[in-house]
This record gives C-alpha cells, sequence and structure tokens, in this order.
C-alpha cells in the first residue's frame, strides 16, 4: 500500500509555465489514494483554469485568505496537512518561504505548517543558476524541506536548458518516500530482477519466463524507504525513481556486476537466474540449412549466491528466492540453509496469479531463526514491503 493512501495532500501550484504539468500531479496523487487540497497562486491561475483541478482534485481549489468559511482559515490548511507539495515552485515561492514571507495563501500555508514540505522547482535556467536561487534552495534545503531538483530539457519560448520541472512521476515517487518510514536510510540495497539469458548462438537464448516485476517492485519499495538501491536487471523496463540500475543478460555478467557490489547492507536475489547454460555457444548464427537439428550441451551455471553466502560481511542481510512448484516449504528451507542466508522468499510459481508476469504474487518468507511469515495474495509491491519488514526485523538481531 502506498504511504500516500489516506494522506491529506496540499498541491501548491505557483504561476510558470509548468503548472499545467501540476494537473498530472494531482491526478496521480489520487491514483495513489491521497486526498487532494489545491491551492493556486493568482500567478498559477494564469497558466491553468481552477475548473481543471476542481475536477481532478479532491476538493474545490482555494486561492485567497478571505474566500473560505473557517474563522481561522489562515493556519487551517497548514494545520491538517500530512504533507505540502509545492509543483512548480517558483524562484518567488522559493524566496518568500526561505524569508518566511506570507505573501498569499499558499505561502501563509507554508509557514503556518508542521507537515513535511516537498519544492519541486521549475523556471528559467538564467534564474534556476543564479546564486540567489542556489541560496535560497540550500537554505531550504538545511531546514529538512525536501527538493525535486529541476531537470534538463526543453524551456518556455524553445529554450533548452536547466530548470524543467520533474517529471510528475518523480514528484509524486518524491511524496511517497516522504511520507514513508525510513528504516532503510543509511543502507545500500541491492537487488536483482530478470531471467537471465544464455546464448545459444548469435541470435538465440535459453531463458525463463521472469519479466523482472517483482524486482521492480522491491526496489521501488527499498528507495521509498529510504536506501541507495541498486538494481541489476536483465529487463527493458522504465527505471524506477531514484534507482540505479545496471544491466546484464547472462548469469555471468549478473554474477559479474553482483560481486562488484557485494558488500551491500542488503542483497535480494529476485532474479531468475539460469541453472544450466549451452556450453558451447556459437558466435554465428547456426543454419536451419546446414543440415540437421543441432543438438544443444548444456553446463551448470555458477550459483554465485552460494559465494555470496559463504563470503557474507558481518551486518549484511541476504535474502533468496526460491521458485518452486513442489514441496515449497521443505525446498525453500533446504535452500536457506544450504546458501547461508538470513531470510528466503518461497515463492510457489505454480498456484494461479503467483510468480512469473503476474503482477500479484503470495510468498511465505522464511528466516534463519526458525521464524516463518506468510503474505497471501496480493501486488508485487505489498509482497516487497513484507519482504523489507522481515529484512529490517533480522537486522535489529545482527551483532
Ligand atoms: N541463484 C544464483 N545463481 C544461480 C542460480 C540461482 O544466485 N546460478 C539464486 C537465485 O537468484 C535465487 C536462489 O539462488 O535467489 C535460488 O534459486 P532457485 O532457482 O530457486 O534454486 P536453485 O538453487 O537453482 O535450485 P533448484 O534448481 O534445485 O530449484
Amino acid at each position: 500500500m502506498s504511504s500516500l493512501d489516506g494522506a491529506r495532500v496540499v498541491l501548491g501550484v505557483t504561476g510558470g509555465i509548468a503548472a499545467y504539468k501540476a494537473v498530472e500531479v494531482s491526478r496521480r496523487l489520487v491514483d495513489s489514494g491521497a486526498h487532494v487540497v489545491p491551492v493556486l497562486t493568482e500567478g498559477a491561475e494564469h497558466f491553468v483554469g481552477r475548473t481543471t483541478f476542481d475536477a481532478l482534485a479532491s476538493e474545490k481549489v482555494q486561492t485567497s485568505l478571505w474566500d473560505e468559511e473557517s474563522p481561522i482559515p489562515h493556519t487551517l490548511l497548514g494545520q491538517s496537512a500530512d504533507l505540502i507539495i509545492v509543483a512548480p515552485a517558483t524562484a518567488r515561492l522559493l524566496s518568500d518561504y526561505r524569508v518566511g514571507r506570507s505573501a498569499d495563501l499558499l505561502t501563509t500555508t507554508l509557514i503556518a505548517t508542521a507537515a513535511p514540505v516537498l519544492l519541486a522547482p521549475a523556471m528559467h535556467t538564467e534564474m534556476w543558476e543564479h546564486p540567489a536561487v542556489q541560496e535560497n534552495l540550500d537554505v531550504l534545503d538545511g531546514r529538512g524541506v525536501h527538493i525535486v531538483p529541476a531537470e534538463p530539457g526543453r524551456l518556455a519560448g524553445g529554450d533548452i536548458g536547466f530548470g524543467r520541472l520533474a517529471s510528475p512521476r518523480t514528484i509524486v515517487a518524491h511524496a511517497e518516500r516522504v511520507l514513508s518510514t525510513q528504516d532503510l536510510a543509511g543502507n545500500h540495497v541491492v537487488i536483482t530482477a530478470g531471467g537471465t539469458s544464455e546464448a545459444i548462438d548469435a541470435v538465440r537464448v535459453i531463458s525463463n519466463r521472469s519479466t523482472g516485476k517483482q524486482g521492480y517492485a522491491l526496489a521501488e519499495a527499498a528507495w521509498a524507504r529510504g536506501a541507495d538501491v541498486t538494481l541489476i536487471s536483465t529487463v527493458d523496463r522504465e527505471p524506477p525513481i531514484g534507482v540505479t540500475v545496471v544491466s546484464v543478460e547472462s548469469a555471468a555478467e549478473m554474477e559479474k556486476a553482483v560481486m562488484s557490489v557485494n558488500n551491500a547492507d542488503v542483497i535480494v536475489m529476485a532474479a531468475a537466474v539460469a541453472d544450466f547454460r549451452p556450453a558451447d555457444p556459437k558466435g554465428h548464427k547456426i543454419k536451419k540449412s546446414g543440415g540437421g537439428v543441432p543438438e544443444i550441451a548444456l553446463e551448470k551455471t555458477h550459483d554465485f549466491l552460494v559465494d555470496l553466502g559463504e563470503n557474507k560481511p558481518g551486518g549484511q542481510v541476504l535474502v533468496g528466492f526460491a521458485a518452486e512448484t513442489e514441496n515449497l516449504i521443505d525446498n525453500a528451507k533446504a535452500k536457506l540453509a544450504k546458501k547461508k542466508l538470513d531470510l528466503i522468499v518461497a515463492n510457489d510459481v505454480s498456484a494461479p496469479d503467483v510468480g512469473f508476469a503476474h503482477d500479484t504474487n503470495a510468498v511465505t518468507i522464511l528466516v534463519s531463526d526458525g521464524t516463518q511469515t506468510e503474505v497471501t495474495l496480493d501486488s508485487k509491491r505489498v509482497i516487497a514491503d513484507a519482504i523489507f519488514d522481515a529484512v529490517v526485523r533480522v537486522q535489529t538481531t545482527l551483532p
């Protein structure tokens, strides 16, 4: 479940060309279960109509200190908010907020709140680079205000440069992170995802049915919970926000990538690594016209999760997956012990709506101390959070 679910979010919109993107931010927040209260500045209304927000947000737009029924309107919004987002935040908003100038309903709300604040600035490159703007951002950052940095790209008037508003997807991912428990803060979490491909020849591979969805959900969850995340992936999906993605194809490439970060605080081997590969992959395409049917001799791949278990640094939590079609718990327990893991996620991939390619999963999490947690059918994100709940519990028991 998203940390935005049920949260009361004030969405401030200031007067910049990027204001139209705030509509998409509002829609995504509502889709995540947030109650969105839109507050537009007078400037914002030059760029985007209040009717659009009235229709898409959870409440009607508010713009002024004087158009509410409550006798204490200037503090009400800030006091009741779980989070305040300003997207786009103009140079003027940053400046007013820094000095505590309550110029309108939005700045008043920002000053009258104890809720976390997330600013997504957007402005022309010259303004973005001005020392006053950068200093304002530094000061606000130092006060614990969360900032989604502006990005390079196309700006108003056809200019290209730095200062573009971060994407609505990025802003909402940051909002979710701000409201999530930060129990993985300071941790480097490495996750593998997808099925490896092992070359038969220059064009053909042996692979498996893994699509990487569970690995990507794990990466999203770990980043939301405050971790630095490296995702070693065989699949070509949109990278999760905030996550460093390393692309690999074969088991050997995945092994090399994982071994280069094997001192991470947490390693989750969610990938379906091939157990066998062609012993003699051909550098050219095997031609059908060349005669009969080729015979492909296989050899075992190296099980590098065993190496990780053997050489585990103190304090690391090592997590494996057991994809099974029979004797789920017994097979998973055997792998937990043999590979010297801290926990294993037992996954009956033959059950309906579970495992490869599905958006849902159901697992049993087995910990090396003998505890066992069953997580019934749910989204892969919910499963991911249950796995990290178990990881954090294990961390508290480590010396
Ligand atoms: N694994 C690995 N390297 C391999 C094979 C598997 O690191 N060459 C990891 C997987 O990423 C997973 C765990 O080992 O986290 C268990 O993988 P799985 O395929 O379920 O089990 P195997 O050990 O291959 O055993 P079996 O084929 O008998 O089920």
